[in-house]
């Protein structure tokens, strides 16, 4: 067991939630304090959002690190990798002034999506289970995880720089087109595919490697690394709200397999979450809201995916589903993100238990169809008007907005030592405690 050390050792970013928690400013934010940043599961389904002043940059494979190039980010041998996506991610960033140089690695074990998983991903989309349709980001991340796991007809970065990709890629083609017949198997051109895919690998070469010993011997020299979750802990795989998730280990016990790097290393558990909650995409959500309040949390939290602009569905804080990521996620410390978009609500509601079947349960239950019957049982507190975009330190903030933040971290069970009051690096708090020391290294 590792015993946490503020934000000074090995620190994991890792969303509570069911994602867009405001990893991406968190991870930017935190930057500073560290010498690697390194994204190990997901792939361009996740949106990061960084705002610097009046620049947005939305990234989807590159850490969220990357502004900062004096940091070694790193794409580790989780994340499913769409090149082209990427190819594009790198340009638009270099376009932007942002270097990108020896500052980027990729993993050669990354598995890399094809047309073929995105195919796939778009004919399944009509398709519901449990009466209700998944509703991914079509980008191909459940079909290529399938094609890892299954072995026979998965690529990694490292085959697209091998002499035989072309014949690897003839074989695989071959297969999809039997397979995927009727749901866009039949245009699949190997040769072209080869094509395409080889050039984007010319252009990749210089960032692939093996990143496992060089994480390995970063923190055996000490050197401290950030890890990037994608995604949240209740879209995890085996931990989250199944089979409405995405395909890798979201929450913090994907850590490990997708970088490499054993558990004793890593040091702290940042969970992040919203004061609220929001879902894109389908399965159950207990406490969403279809009213007046869910569209005002909506309008001023900007709720529309970085990735795919669809409205997220937005309701109450879970404290359920919370401290039940926490625990999962073995959260050290938390933070809490979105707290201006609260303001001007008169009453705010937490949920501290669900009703199901007529008993009150407070632990979070594994079968969606018991989630789905969950009525959410409410502790209502008062609200704020004040605006608080311009508060930076906890004085500055209302009552009941402490008390509420209060109350948030008793029901999760975890300190929260960061609270962000918008999207701007400087529009953050750092609390009384473990995380107050970050303070000066990641004032911009
Ligand atoms: P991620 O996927 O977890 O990195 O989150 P996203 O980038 O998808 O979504 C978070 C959105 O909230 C982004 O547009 C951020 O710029 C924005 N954001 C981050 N922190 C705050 C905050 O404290 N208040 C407000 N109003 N917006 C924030
Ligand atoms: P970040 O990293 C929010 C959701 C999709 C869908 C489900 C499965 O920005 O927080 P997938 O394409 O992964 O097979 O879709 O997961 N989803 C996300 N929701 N934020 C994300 O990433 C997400 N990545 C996937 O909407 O419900
Ligand atoms: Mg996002």
């Amino acid at each position: 067991m590792n015993s946490p050390r503020g934000l000074d050792g090995n620190t994991c970013v890792i969303g509570l939630q069911w994602g867009d928690e405001a990893k991406g400013k968190l991870v930017d934010l935190l930057t500073p304090r560290f010498d690697l940043v390194v994204r190990y599961q997901g792939g361009a389904n996740a949106g990061h959002t960084v705002v610097v002043g009046d620049a947005t940059f939305k990234l989807h494979h590159i850490p969220s690190g990357i502004l900062n190039s004096r940091v070694m980010s790193v794409v580790g041998p989780g994340v499913v990798v769409n090149p082209a996506t990427l190819l594009k991610e790198i340009d638009t960033l270099r376009d932007r002034g942002v270097v990108i140089d020896h500052n980027l690695l990729l993993s050669d074990r990354a598995h890399v999506v094809f047309p073929w998983h995105i195919a796939e991903d778009q004919a399944l989309n009509d398709s519901q289970v449990k009466g209700e349709g998944l509703g991914t980001t079509l980008r191909g991340i459940g079909p290529c995880y399938r094609d890892k796991v299954g072995r026979m007809y998965a690529i990694r970065l490292g085959d697209m720089l091998r002499p035989d990709f072309a014949a690897l890629v003839q074989r695989v083609v071959e297969a999809k087109r039997r397979w995927l017949s009727g749901c866009g198997g039949d245009a699949l051109d190997a040769a072209a595919i080869h094509q395409e895919y080889a050039h984007h690998a010319e252009r990749l070469r210089p960032f692939v490697t093996d990143t496992t010993p060089l994480l390995l011997d970063a923190v055996e020299q000490g050197k401290r690394v950030l890890f990037e979750g994608a995604q949240g802990a209740l879209l995890d795989i085996d931990h989250g709200t199944f089979p409405f998730v995405t395909s890798s280990n979201s929450s913090g016990v994907g850590v490990s397999a997708g970088s490499g790097v054993p558990g004793r290393w890593i040091h702290t558990t940042l969970g992040v979450i919203k004061v609220y909650s929001t879902r894109v995409g389908g399965g159950p959500f207990p406490t969403e809201l279809f009213d007046a309040t869910g569209e005002h949390i909506r309008e001023r939290g900007r709720e529309y995916g970085t990735t795919t602009g669809r409205p997220r569905r937005c309701g109450w804080f879970d404290a359920v589903a919370a401290r039940y990521t926490a625990r999962v996620s073995g959260a050290d410390l938390l933070s809490a993100m979105m707290l201006d978009v609260l303001s001007g609500l008169p009453e705010l509601r937490l949920c501290v238990a669900y009703e199901i079947g007529g008993r009150r349960v407070t632990q979070f239950p594994s079968h969606i169809d018991d989630l789905r019957q969950a009525t959410p049982v409410y502790e209502t507190l008062p609200g704020w008007s004040e605006d608080l975009t311009r508060a930076r330190g906890g004085d500055d903030l209302p009552l009941n907005a402490r008390r509420y933040l209060e109350r948030i971290s008793e029901l999760v069970g975890c300190p929260i030592g960061i609270v962000s009051v918008g999207p701007d690096r400087e529009q953050t708090i750092f609390l009384q405690g473990r995380a107050s020391a970050a303070r000066e290294d990641c004032r911009v």
